[in-house]
């Protein structure tokens, strides 16, 4: 009898988004999501993938769900989604080695925001997805492996979906071959908060696996690499003594250099829209104000602008009231991923 048949594994987990402080922008190796350069990023606390994964009995192939809410009924995945997850769990099951390799799956998903519009909902998506295959196997990897799991899916910013507050990816001293993720301080060391001004709510036209790709092909991708070790050392610092200026100045800096690369890649990849514009001369002028607002942005329109704890109501309101944000999503520093069901859940 098998695993599947003896006692089949079902576990759900919701995994948190994060926003790059300094970003991954091309790879040694892309299928496998070796990073050109370290990132450093925040991991947030409400956008987050809800996913549940399930031993299914029998052979065939696995089944691929998505639901557009938390509440709103699954269906199944278009396929160019469901053929990454089917990918990642082709490398869960050489993970699980053993009875886990001849194992299929159900895989339901649903995220918290929008999806592919430089919100990273793949690296939450993957982070729940490694954090939920490994809790239906019975297994508890400890965080640099989760990491390792979670990058398997082709993602790299997953990786560092898989730790709480703020993250480094690959950690200083991880083999190349195998980078993993390190949490250099944990949520409750600084109250960060992350105002999102939605400007795009639909996907993206070139995913992040195509802006990698194309990455080393701008004038100016040699040079970004000069300057990443000092804005780097610059972060950490930053985070170190919550340092909300230095952390400020030199993030959007790092934002307005990876898409200049995007940019200036052949062909070029243009993330902006007039509404990014916008929000970014908000921000500035916030700073004239006195308020410590700065903004970054991954590969899309959208804006996440930094702020302390205390001016995040004046923030959200102020970018609220710009014609071309959509919606304010609300978001700050978060703990990381949770199991939240096992096989107890089952039967429910
Ligand atoms: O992890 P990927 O392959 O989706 O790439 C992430 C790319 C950026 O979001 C632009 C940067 C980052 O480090 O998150």
């Amino acid at each position: 009898m098998s695993l599947a048949d003896r006692h089949p594994g079902r576990a759900t987990a919701v995994a948190p988004a994060n926003i790059a402080f300094v970003k991954y922008w091309g790879a040694l190796d892309l299928d496998r999501a070796i990073p050109r350069n370290p990132s450093i990023s925040m991991t947030l606390s409400q956008c987050v993938s809800r996913t549940t994964v399930e031993v299914l009995a029998g052979t065939g192939a696995d089944e691929v769900l998505l639901a557009a809410s938390d509440d709103s009924p699954p269906a199944p995945a278009p396929e160019a989604f469901a053929g990454r997850v089917r990918g990642h769990l082709d490398a869960i099951r050489r993970w699980g080695g053993g009875e886990a390799a001849g194992l299929r799956f159900r895989v339901t998903t649903a995220n918290s925001f929008p999806a592919a519009a430089g919100m990273a909902s793949s690296a939450s998506g993957f982070a729940a997805l490694a954090v939920a295959a490994a809790a239906a196997l019975g297994r508890r990897p400890d965080g640099p492996e989760l990491s390792a799991l979670a990058r398997a899916s082709g993602s790299g910013s997953a990786a560092r979906s898989t730790l709480g507050g703020y993250v480094e990816w690959p950690a200083p001293g991880s083999p190349p071959e195998d980078p993993r993720a390190v949490q250099l301080a944990p949520a409750d060391h600084w109250d960060l908060r992350d105002v999102i001004a939605v400007v795009e709510s639909g996907p993206k036209e070139v995913s992040s696996l195509a802006g990698h790709r194309l990455a080393p092909t701008s004038p100016h991708f040699a040079r970004r690499q000069e300057l990443l070790p000092d804005r780097l050392d610059r972060v950490r610092r930053a985070i170190r003594g919550r340092d909300v200026e230095l952390l400020g100045e030199t993030i959007e800096e790092e934002a307005i250099e990876l898409h200049l690369v995007a940019m200036s890649s052949r062909p070029s990849v243009f993330y902006w829209t007039p509404g990014t514009l916008e929000v970014l001369a908000a921000v500035r002028q916030m700073r004239r104000e006195g308020i410590a607002a700065w903004a970054t942005m991954d590969a899309g329109a959208n804006v996440h602008v930094i702020v302390p704890a205390a001016d995040e109501p004046a923030v959200a309101d102020a970018l609220g009231s710009l014609t071309p944000v959509g919606r304010v999503v609300r978001d700050g520093v978060g703990t990381g991923p949770i199991v939240v069901g096992d096989d107890a859940e089952r039967g429910r």
